[in-house]
C-alpha cells in the first residue's frame, strides 16, 4: 500500500472514506473540529447520539456525507485526549485498516490528529502506516486457494496540520513503509513450515535477498566449512538431522568502508523438537517458530536496504534443526565450541544456545561496533514477560540503554532483566567448562549468562523473543517482532533525521 502525505482542506478531498479521529467525552482533534466545522456540525450530531463513545479502536461508518468529497466517513476512536500518545494512534487506528480491507474502499485519506504545533507527526504517521500494513497481511502461501481481499487498499493519504511537518511525514512513511517489508518478510519466513522453511531454504532466501542490492554481499557457510572452522557446538546440534546446517552472512555496506559494523545474530532453528531431551507433543507446531530470531535479521537486513540506511550491518544467522535422532547429542555429552571451551551438554533442548556461541565467535571477525543477538531462546521468558515485552541481558549499560528506548519509541518493546555474575556458578560443571543448562530459577538469565561467555570481545546485548515473537491460539501466527526495534536502533545509529 502507497501512502503519501499533503495538507489542505479534508471536505473537498476527493476518497473512497476519510478517516478522522474523536476522543472521548466527544472532544475533537483540530482536524477533525476544522472538518466538522466545514460540514455545517454533522459530526457532532452523530456523537450526540451517544452509539459513538470514542474508546479506543472504536469505528463509525457513515455514508455520503454532505457537503464533503469522499463517498465515506469513517470515525475511529481514540481514547481519553489526555492519555493520547503516538502509540494509540496505532491501536486506534489498526480496527478502522480492518474495517476498510473489507470495504468496497481502495483508497481512503485519514486526518492526522495532532495540531500545527506539535512535533509528533514523524510517530504519529510511522504507527498508521504500520497499521495499515498490519490489517493487510495475509499468510496464504501454502493454501491451494487463495482468498486476497477484494478490493484491497491501494492508496492511503495522509493529511497533516502544517506544511512544516510535510518532510517528517514524508520520511516518516518512507521509514515505515521499509519496517514493513522487513516485518512481513520475517512474517512471511517464520509462518512456513518446518519442512519447507529448511537452513537450506533460509540460505536461498538470503541469497535472494542479496540480489535486491549491490551493498548486500550475501555467504552461506557449509557444514565442511564450520567444521574447519572448529564449531563443534553447533555441529552437535545439526548432527541429529538429515537436513545440513547452514551459516548465513549477510554483509550490507551503506556506510563508510572502515566504519565498524552492528552485528546482528539470530537464531535459526527451523524445528526444534528438543532432541533426545524431547519436548512433549502438545504445541510442538510452534517449534518451527524456532528460527524467529533468524527471521528478524533477514527483517532488519531487508529494511536497511529499502532504506539505504548510511551504516554498516553484519548479519549472522546460525541454522540447524534440532531432532532426536541416533546420531544427536545425547544427555552428558561433551562438545567443543569454536571458542576452545567445552560444553557439557545435561538437556540437549537447551540447543539455541550451543548454535549462537559459535556464530557469536565467528562474529568477532567483523570487529563490531556493538552485537545484538535475538533468539526464541527460552520458556523461562515467557513466564515472565509474557507476550508484550521481550527480555533484554547485556554486558554493556549504555548499549542496552539504547535498545530499551528503541523498543518504548516503536512500541516493540523490551525489558531489561539483570545479567550478574553471581548467575554464573549455576552453569558449573564438574566435567567441562560449563554446562549448557543452569538448573532450577533464572532460566532467561543463566541461557544469557551462557551466551556471555562467548561476547567478552565486544559490547553485546541479547534479546530473548519467545514470547514476543508469534501469537498462539486462534490467532496463530508470527509477529514480525523485534523487526521494528532493532530497526529503530539502526536508525538511530545511522543517525537518520527521525
Ligand atoms: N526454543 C526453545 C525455547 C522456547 C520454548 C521458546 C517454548 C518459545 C516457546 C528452546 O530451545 C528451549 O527448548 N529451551 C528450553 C531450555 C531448557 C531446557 C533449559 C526451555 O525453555 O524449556
Ligand atoms: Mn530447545
Ligand atoms: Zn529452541
Amino acid at each position: 500500500m502507497e501512502f503519501s502525505c499533503k495538507t489542505g482542506a479534508a471536505n473537498a478531498m476527493k476518497t473512497a472514506c476519510l478517516v478522522v479521529g474523536v476522543f472521548k467525552s466527544n472532544k475533537l482533534p483540530a482536524g477533525t473540529e476544522a472538518l466538522d466545522t466545514a460540514l455545517g456540525g454533522q459530526i457532532k450530531k452523530v456523537l450526540k447520539k451517544q452509539d459513538f463513545s470514542g474508546d479506543v479502536g472504536q469505528t463509525q461508518l457513515l455514508y455520503e456525507p454532505n457537503d464533503c468529497a469522499a463517498a465515506r466517513l469513517l470515525l475511529v476512536g481514540l481514547g481519553e485526549q489526555k492519555d493520547f500518545k503516538p502509540r494509540q494512534m496505532g491501536l486506534a487506528i489498526l480496527p478502522a485498516f480492518q474495517l476498510l480491507e473489507n470495504s468496497g474502499a481502495t483508497d481512503c485519506i485519514v486526518v492526522l490528529p495532532n495540531d500545527e504545533g506539535d512535533d509528533d507527526t514523524y510517530r504519529l504517521v510511522r504507527e498508521t502506516v504500520a497499521a495499515a500494513n498490519a490489517a493487510q497481511y495475509r499468510f496464504e502461501q501454502c493454501k491451494s486457494t487463495k482468498t486476497p481481499a477484494k478490493r484491497p487498499l491501494k492508496r492511503g493519504t495522509l493529511i497533516v496540520a502544517g506544511r512544516k511537518q510535510l518532510a517528517s511525514a514524508t520520511r516518516a512513511v518512507a521509514h515505515a513503509s521499509a519496517i514493513a517489508t522487513g516485518t512481513k518478510l520475517a512474517k512471511d519466513l517464520a509462518n512456513l513450515p518446518g519442512n519447507i522453511c529448511t537452513p537450506t531454504y533460509l540460505a536461498e532466501e538470503a541469497q535472494k535477498l542479496g540480489r535486491r542490492s549491490s551493498k548486500l554481499k550475501v555467504s552461506v557457510l557449509t557444514e565442511k566449512q564450520m567444521e574447519r572452522l572448529g564449531m563443534g557446538s553447533l555441529l552437535s546440534v545439526s548432527r541429529g538431522s538429515r537436513q545440513p546446517a547452514k551459516l548465513i552472512v549477510f554483509e550490507y555496506q551503506g556506510g563508510k568502508a572502515d566504519a565498524k559494523p552492528i552485528a546482528l545474530v539470530g537464531k535459526g532453528l527451523t524445528f526444534d523438537a528438543g532432541g533426545i531431551s524431547i519436548k512433549p507433543a502438545a504445541n510442538m507446531d510452534e517449534m518451527k517458530y524456532d528460527m524467529c530470531g533468524g527471521a528478524s535479521v533477514f527483517g532488519a537486513i531487508a529494511a536497511c536496504v529499502e532504506m539505504e540506511l548510511p551504516i554498516n550491518v553484519v548479519g549472522v544467522v546460525p541454522s540447524s534443526e534440532n531432532l532426536p535422532d541416533g546420531d544427536a547429542n545425547k544427555p552428558g555429552d561433551i562438545v567443543t565450541s569454536m571458542s576452545g571451551q567445552t560444553i557439557e551438554i545435561l538437556n540437549t533442548d537447551a540447543e539455541g544456545r550451543l548454535i549462537l556461541c559459535d556464530a557469536l565467535t565467528y562474529t568477532e571477525r567483523f570487529k563490531p561496533a556493538a552485537v545484538i543477538d535475538i533468539a526464541t531462546l527460552t520458556g523461562a521468558c515467557i513466564v515472565a514477560l509474557g507476550d508484550q515485552a521481550s527480555g533484554l541481558l547485556a554486558n554493556d549499560d549504555k548499549l542496552a540503554g539504547e535498545l530499551l528506548e528503541c523498543g518504548t519509541a516503536s512500541g516493540d518493546r523490551a525489558w531489561q532483566l539483570p545479567l550478574w555474575d553471581e548467575y554464573q556458578r549455576q552453569l558449573d560443571s564438574n566435567f567441562a567448562d560449563m554446562q549448557n543448562i543452569g538448573g532450577k530459577g533464572a532460566g532467561t538469565i543463566t541461557a544469557a549468562c551462557f551466551l556471555s561467555r562467548f561476547t567478552k570481545a565486544f559490547k553485546w546485548a541479547h534479546l530473548d523473543i519467545a514470547g514476543t515473537a508469534w501469537l498462539s491460539g486462534a490467532n496463530k501466527g508470527a509477529t514480525g517482532r523485534p523487526v521494528p526495534l532493532l530497526t529503530e536502533f539502526l536508525l538511530k545509529r545511522a543517525k537518520v533525521s527521525m
